[in-house]
This record gives C-alpha cells, sequence and structure tokens, in this order.
C-alpha cells in the first residue's frame, strides 16, 4: 500500500438480540477471541491507521475491549439506534480530521482479512468515491442488493425496500465500505430516512455518489468472509470456518497434526518447529508451543507456555500461568494452575500442581496434591531442583521443599523440608491448625467460606 492515511470505524453499537444473551454480540468469542477483536486485527495497522469504534450506551465492556485489541481506537457513543449512517456520524469528528480512505465494516464479521481491506482501498487510489465488498449470497434472503449496471454500481437495496426483480439478486453487500475520507462526510451527511424502516442507511450513500456524479464500484469476496453473526447458529458456523483456517495455517507451518479436525487451536495460538497434536486437543487462548513439543490426545490447555521437547497428557489439563521447561513431562490426568515446572521436571501421572515452583529435574509422584487452598487464601508451594516427591503425598502450602530432599510416599508435609533432606510424615500436626480453627468458627457462626 502507498503513504495513503485511513480511518477505519467499526460499528459495534447493535445489542444483538437474536444471539439471546446477556454479552454483548461483538464479545462473543470465535478461536478464543471476541468477533470484536478479530475485526481489530485484520483492519489498517501503523502510524498512517487510525482507528474508531462505534459502541451502545450501555457498552463500557466493548469500549474495554476495543482499547485491549486496539490501544489507538477511539472510542464513539451511539446514544440512539437509527441506523448505520446515523452511527458513522457518531464518529462525526474522526471522519472530520480527513483521512484519505474512510473504511467502514461492522463488528460482527469476524472472518474479514486485511487483504480484503487493501483490496477494497484500491478503487480509491483510481479516483473512485465509494468501493463496497459485494458476495454472491447462497440465500440472499435479508441482505441488502447490490444494483449494477455492467462494472457501474448503482444502487444498494435493502431488502424491506426491494422490488420483486432487485429480491433475485444474488450479489450482495457485505456491510464493508471504503470512502474517499475527503468527501466522506459530505455524502453521509446527505442520507435520510426515508424508507419503510425509518433508518438512515449507510447503503444510501452509493445512490448519492451517483447523483453527484462520482464513482461507485464493488469489489467481490467469498461469502465465508463476510459471514455476519447475528445468531448462536451462525457464531458456530464462523467457528467452524475459523478453525479450518488455522488447522490449516498451522500444518502449512510444519505442526504435524492426525486428526486435525479434532483440534481446536485459539487465533493467537504460537507454534514452533516440529510440534505434534494428537488428536482431539483443545487450545484456548494465551498458548505457546516451543520446538518439538508433544500435546497428547484429550489435552485441555489455555494461557500456557510449552517449552521445547516437553511432552504433554494424554488427558492434562494446563490452566492460565502454567509454564513448562525444555522436556519436562506432564503425564496423564494431571492439573496444573499458575505453576513453572523447571526444564526436566517430571509429574508423569495423577497430580494437583497450583500456585507452585518447581526446580529443574524434580520428580513429582503419581497422586501428589498441593494443597494451595485453605478455605481463605491461596499459598504457594516451592519445590527445589531434584527433588522427590514420592507418591500420594500431599504438599500443604505454603511450604517449601529443598533442592534434592527427598519426599517418602503418602507424606504429609505441612512444615518446610531443607534441602537433601528425607522426610516421611504422616502426623495430623498441621499448618492449618489454626486456618482449621478459624474455619470451623465462621461455619458455626453461619459464615460460609468461599469455594476454592
Ligand atoms: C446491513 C446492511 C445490508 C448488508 C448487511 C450485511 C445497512 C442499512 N444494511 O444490514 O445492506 O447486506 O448489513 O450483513 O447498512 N449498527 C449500529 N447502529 C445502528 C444500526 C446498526 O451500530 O443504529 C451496527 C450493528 O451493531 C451491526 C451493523 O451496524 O454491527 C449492521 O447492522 P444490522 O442491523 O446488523 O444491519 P443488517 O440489517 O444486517
Ligand atoms: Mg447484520
Amino acid at each position: 500500500m502507498t503513504h495513503r492515511t485511513s480511518l477505519t470505524i467499526v460499528l459495534a453499537a447493535g445489542e444483538g438480540t437474536r444471539m439471546r444473551s446477556a454479552t454483548p454480540k461483538v464479545l462473543h468469542p470465535v478461536a478464543g477471541q471476541s468477533l470484536l477483536t478479530h475485526v481489530l486485527a485484520a483492519a489498517p495497522k501503523g502510524s498512517t491507521a487510525s482507528l474508531a469504534v462505534v459502541v451502545g450506551p450501555d457498552h463500557q465492556a466493548v469500549a474495554q475491549e476495543a482499547k485491549r485489541g486496539r490501544p489507538d481506537a477511539a472510542t464513539f457513543v451511539q446514544r440512539e439506534r437509527l441506523g448505520t449512517a446515523h452511527a458513522v456520524l457518531a464518529a462525526r469528528d474522526a471522519i472530520a480530521r480527513g483521512a484519505d480512505d474512510l473504511l467502514i465494516v461492522f463488528g460482527d464479521t469476524p472472518l474479514i482479512s486485511a487483504a480484503t481491506f487493501e483490496r477494497l482501498r484500491a478503487p480509491l487510489k483510481g479516483g473512485a468515491a465509494l468501493a463496497v465488498l459485494g458476495f454472491r449470497a447462497a440465500d440472499p434472503t435479508g441482505y441488502g442488493r447490490l444494483v449494477v449496471k455492467g462494472e457501474r454500481l448503482l444502487a444498494i437495496r435493502e431488502q424491506a425496500d426491494t422490488s420483486p426483480a432487485e429480491r433475485t439478486i444474488t450479489l450482495c453487500n457485505a456491510g464493508v465500505m471504503a470512502f474517499d475520507g475527503r468527501k466522506a462526510l459530505d455524502i453521509i451527511e446527505k442520507i435520510d430516512n426515508a424508507n419503510s424502516k425509518r433508518e438512515y442507511y449507510l447503503t444510501d450513500a452509493v445512490a448519492i455518489v451517483r447523483k453527484l456524479g462520482l464513482e461507485a464500484v464493488v469489489i467481490e469476496t467469498s461469502e465465508d468472509e463476510v459471514r455476519g453473526i447475528n445468531t448462536k447458529g451462525q457464531l458456530a458456523e464462523a467457528e467452524q470456518v475459523m478453525q479450518a483456517r488455522l488447522r490449516k495455517a498451522a500444518l502449512d507451518a510444519g505442526v504435524t497434526m492426525i486428526a486435525p479436525e479434532t483440534v481446536y487451536l485459539a487465533a493467537d495460538t504460537t507454534f514452533g518447529t516440529d510440534v505434534t497434536i494428537e488428536p482431539f486437543v483443545v487450545i484456548g487462548p494465551g498458548v505457546s508451543i516451543a520446538d518439538g513439543a508433544v500435546i497428547h490426545s484429550f489435552s485441555h490447555i489455555v494461557q500456557a507456555s510449552i517449552g521445547k521437547n516437553a511432552s504433554v497428557g494424554p488427558y492434562a489439563r494446563l490452566r492460565p500461568g502454567t509454564s513448562l521447561g525444555e522436556g519436562a513431562k506432564i503425564g496423564n490426568f494431571v492439573e496444573a494452575k499458575a505453576a513453572t515446572l523447571e526444564a526436566g521436571v517430571k509429574v508423569n501421572h495423577l497430580s494437583y500442581v497450583g500456585d507452585t515452583h518447581v526446580g529443574a529435574n524434580a520428580n513429582i509422584g503419581a497422586g501428589t496434591i498441593t494443597c494451595n487452598y485453605d478455605g481463605f487464601g491461596k499459598h504457594k508451594t516451592e519445590i527445589g531442583a531434584g527433588a522427590f516427591v514420592g507418591t500420594n503425598s500431599s504438599l500443604v502450602a505454603p511450604v517449601k521443599i529443598g533442592r534434592g530432599a527427598y519426599i517418602g510416599s503418602g507424606s504429609v508435609i505441612t512444615r518446610d523440608v531443607p534441602d537433601d533432606a528425607m522426610a516421611v510424615e504422616r502426623s495430623q500436626q498441621t499448618n492449618r491448625e489454626g486456618g482449621a480453627k478459624r474455619y470451623r468458627e465462621m461455619k458455626t457462626r453461619g459464615k460460609a467460606p468461599k469455594d476454592g
């Protein structure tokens, strides 16, 4: 692209009532990211690009999500929902600054790509006042129809205002438009609400452009890219399209997947080289998997970093804040949360490791549990490098197991164990005696502590 400046306005003021949800529509996730974040990620970025998001009056959370996805985003509130053109004008101050290209996109079309925005901008360089993204709809019902004569776009007709002949048109408005930024405000301000719904339709811009003797063109794309999400069914369809894309990108990048159609990825998952993912793995947001790591079947991983040549599962659950060092091994039925496991650590079977730091090459035996919660707060467990924790041990946090220490099977460790010491403890003595008393008192006073 040249050095043309751009302003992208994302319309996200709708309630999305058809989602039947208390959550605003654009905050629903596809591949672990909100619809809005997907659109923001595709919009032009960099020093020549600015961004505005139009939100509804009670949409604090949408404004916050916009800032999270793009800290450079300005947000504008559309107080009344009077139509798409009215929504655009909520960002009038940003438009008035006069970028070369004004791009308008809906917040509920998460499959749009950055390349399509660039294709749409190209005709503006050639002097067109407006470029509209169109697609051939399998079923055009509900979409605005593009009325064309040869190459020329004459008008867009909304479903409610179409003639029977116009209703047969399958070339539809995707909802993404690019205006010559210096003419946009003039054009959009001329739009009125003289239609059956009494709404200010952005789509009327086409006829106005024509009346002014300016050029309007259509750029076509695939229906898959411009699917608008209005219902939970459409959200699930978009998820399928997105998963297919993510799996293909992962395979293209060299990830080995035996049954890619059973693996769920997040939009931000990153892979090193020679990563293997076995069937039926679910990866949520914030996951990185380094070179040579293997994720075995039926594992569930969210916000975790997996080191080189590490091995996870089958049937492992890695919760937020888990970090595995090089060659670390998490076996079956192991859950980890806020846990750093340094290189070569083994937790092979049936364990819970939470709020814990484990030094290099420590071995955590089957059935080991870090008891991190005492009914009130969470506590840390520190396990030194090279320590050996025997099977079925409970490590009652806060507690430190020294480097190279040896914990006998079935121990309940309630006190710190020095480096290289050997501890075999099965007493009832506990560093939680105070806590236990407090817990009982609370209960007798009818105050249940919160769940762990
Ligand atoms: C719109 C287009 C239609 C196109 C279709 C593609 C118009 C008039 N119609 O119809 O030609 O084929 O999208 O999916 O533009 N919004 C606001 N404030 C408003 C009204 C809408 O922010 O006052 C936002 C909504 O949140 C949504 C977007 O604009 O993100 C589109 O609105 P929607 O009501 O879904 O328009 P459609 O009827 O789908
Ligand atoms: Mg819509």
